[in-house]
């Protein structure tokens, strides 16, 4: 049997932290479906060398949170034998790449960067008034990150695309240089679902703003959070007349509650006929139900952290086959071929 060639789907996540529901609406359940097609080959990166460059003094908390990341995929439905997943650090082709690459971008182009810009205004904490060398060139790195896989497709959300589009121009100019058709040049797929946003109605959930919901939480810990949600502040007594358009329980049950209860609590809340704080416990029961077979997936993995290790380990010697053939391309390309025959 002639077998198919798939095409590639590289994506990837700083380990900086658990995942959230705001993930798994924005890009996770999408390569879960990407996966299942069996149409692509799809490799996701844990970006423990990226997450350094705004983390270089927290080294421990990159660390804990690779295998925290990796639990969230297991938990999700993400399955190694069909997804190569693979640690950054442990592929050392990323980064002598991405020294080749260094000198195809201007220091202007990557000051230019959208997401590089507002990221550095965001994170004069740690880098006051003049930006490191290595985070204002991790889009350099990103760059490596894909091409060292020939990804094809990269899923992700808005914010990056100045990033895979700054990957398409050092591809282009590294192939007029050194050959055509040396590198494969990737295209985004931005996800179709919007941010998801915060308990708090923070156009944003994050752990620094506390307004998130985490893929590993307990059922304690829903129920808690979702007590906390902002309702419409104009509700006061039961029967005053709700509106759900300004509600975040709303808003959540709108994608953990089946439809036809979820028109139901619409109506009653707009008529004044439901309380919110049943509407609330109503909605932990949901998400409770929803992310149950996840928590129940992670709590195997947790009892078998060495499981978990075997498939780093194994995806991350998959990647670095692919990795060493693309070397290999690049260096002939690049007259660095000594000696080889
Ligand atoms: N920069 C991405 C983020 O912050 C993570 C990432 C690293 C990535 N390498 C990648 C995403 C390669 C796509 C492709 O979410």
């Amino acid at each position: 049997m002639e077998e198919k060639k798939l095409k590639r789907i590289l994506t990837g996540d700083r380990p900086t932290g658990k995942l959230h529901i705001g993930h798994y609406f924005g890009s996770l359940k999408n390569r879960v479906e990407l996966q299942n097609t069996g149409e692509y080959e799809q490799f996701i990166e844990i970006a423990d060398v990226q997450a350094l460059t705004d983390n270089f003094n927290n080294p421990e908390k990159v660390r804990t949170n690779v295998r925290e990341v990796v639990k969230d995929y297991l938990s999700i439905g993400i399955d190694p034998n069909k997804t190569t997943i693979f640690l950054q650090s442990m592929i050392p082709e990323i980064a002598e790449l991405t020294v080749f690459y260094s000198n195809l971008v201007t220091i202007a182009r990557l000051e230019r960067n959208p997401t590089v810009k507002t990221e550095i205004a965001q994170k004069r904490e740690i880098f006051g008034d003049s930006v490191t060398y290595g985070f204002l060139g991790y889009p350099v790195s990103q760059a490596a990150d894909i091409t060292c896989f020939e990804g094809e497709f990269v899923p992700v959300g808005e914010d990056q695309e100045p990033l895979i589009e700054q990957c398409r121009e050092i591809v282009r100019k590294f192939n007029s240089i050194y050959g055509e058709g040396v590198l494969v040049e990737p295209k985004i797929v931005l996800s179709k679902t919007a941010r998801i946003k915060g308990l708090d109605g923070n156009a944003k959930m994050g752990k620094s703003l506390g307004n998130a919901i985490y893929l590993s939480d307990s059922e304690e810990e829903i129920t808690k959070k979702v007590m906390s949600a902002v309702t419409d502040p104009a509700r006061i007594k039961k029967d005053d007349l709700g509106n759900p358009d300004v509600c975040m329980v709303a808003y959540y049950h709108n994608l953990f509650t089946p439809k036809e209860q979820y028109e139901t609590i619409l109506r009653e809340c707009r008529e004044g006929k439901r309380g919110c704080v049943q509407c609330k416990r109503e909605l932990a029961a949901n998400i409770i139900e929803y992310l149950r077979p996840m928590r129940e997936k992670r709590a195997y993995y947790d009892a078998h952290p060495e499981e978990v290790d075997k498939i780093i380990k194994e995806g991350t010697e998959r990647a670095r086959k692919v990795a060493k053939e693309t070397m290999k391309k690049v260096k002939k390309a690049m007259r660095l071929d000594y000696f080889e025959d």
